[in-house]
């Protein structure tokens, strides 16, 4: 899979997509990852990639020729062009999933108040928003949103069964985990976990995971993603 990250700060997708399976992907030849700096679509001497709202208000937005420029330069046949945006539609493991089986994705990240937007009607195939708050950028959710895709690629995750276990795969938190000891400060590992009866232990982490579902995130049951 390709990836194409556009953005005004660089150095904040860089370091977090350079470490541990991120890392490993890229050696491994799983995922072709570029972070650019979309300023290099600027043509004027100050690389200017924002200007003044039309109809007044505060703030600046981003303007669409550099953006066009480098979406154009970058995309192929089977693109698919995401923005990172608040006013997105919100990022959950099912797109991510979704995501996982494209091709090419190239990930632009807003900034400023806004973007123009003729670059949402014209260029963009998905505006997604990493929850309800704002970051100072794009460039933090559009890391979050290519950390979550790219550990779904086959080969990524050391142990293929991993991904199907996480929480949101089965639409259910995951049950709690413990490692030795088996007593830590007076506190003891459920003994069902230690009693080597695998149809008990899977019974009692679907019960625990329904149980912390209902009490952590009490609008996921009953939905279908
Ligand atoms: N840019 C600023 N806030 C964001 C958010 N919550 N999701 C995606 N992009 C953003």
């Amino acid at each position: 899979m390709k990836i194409d990250i556009l953005t005004l700060f660089p150095e904040i997708c860089r370091a977090p997509l350079s470490e541990s399976m991120m890392k490993r992907a890229q050696e491994n030849q799983i995922v072709d990852l570029h972070i650019y700096n979309l300023r290099d679509w600027t043509t004027d001497k100050h690389r200017i990639v924002d200007d003044a709202p039309f109809g007044g208000g505060q703030g600046m937005v981003m303007k669409s020729e550099p953006i066009f420029a480098a979406v154009e330069s970058l995309r192929a046949e089977k693109s698919f062009v995401v923005l990172m945006t608040p006013q997105g539609k919100r990022f959950a493991q099912s797109l991510a999933a979704k995501f996982a089986k494209k091709e090419h994705l190239i990930v632009i990240c807003g900034h400023y108040e806004g973007i123009d937007h003729r670059v949402i009607e014209h260029l963009v195939d998905a505006e997604i928003s990493i929850g309800d708050y704002v970051l100072t950028n794009g460039a933090i959710a559009a890391v979050v949103l290519v950390d979550a895709v790219v550990r779904l690629l086959p080969g990524v995750l050391g142990h293929e069964q991993s991904a199907a276990d996480d929480s949101f795969s089965a639409g259910l938190l995951e049950a709690p985990q413990y490692t030795r000891p088996a007593e830590f400060r007076g506190w003891k590992v459920p003994d069902v976990l230690l009693s080597g009866n695998h149809a008990e232990i899977a019974a009692w982490r679907k019960e625990e995971a329904l149980r912390r579902t209902r009490e952590n995130r009490p609008d996921l049951l009953g939905r279908g993603d």
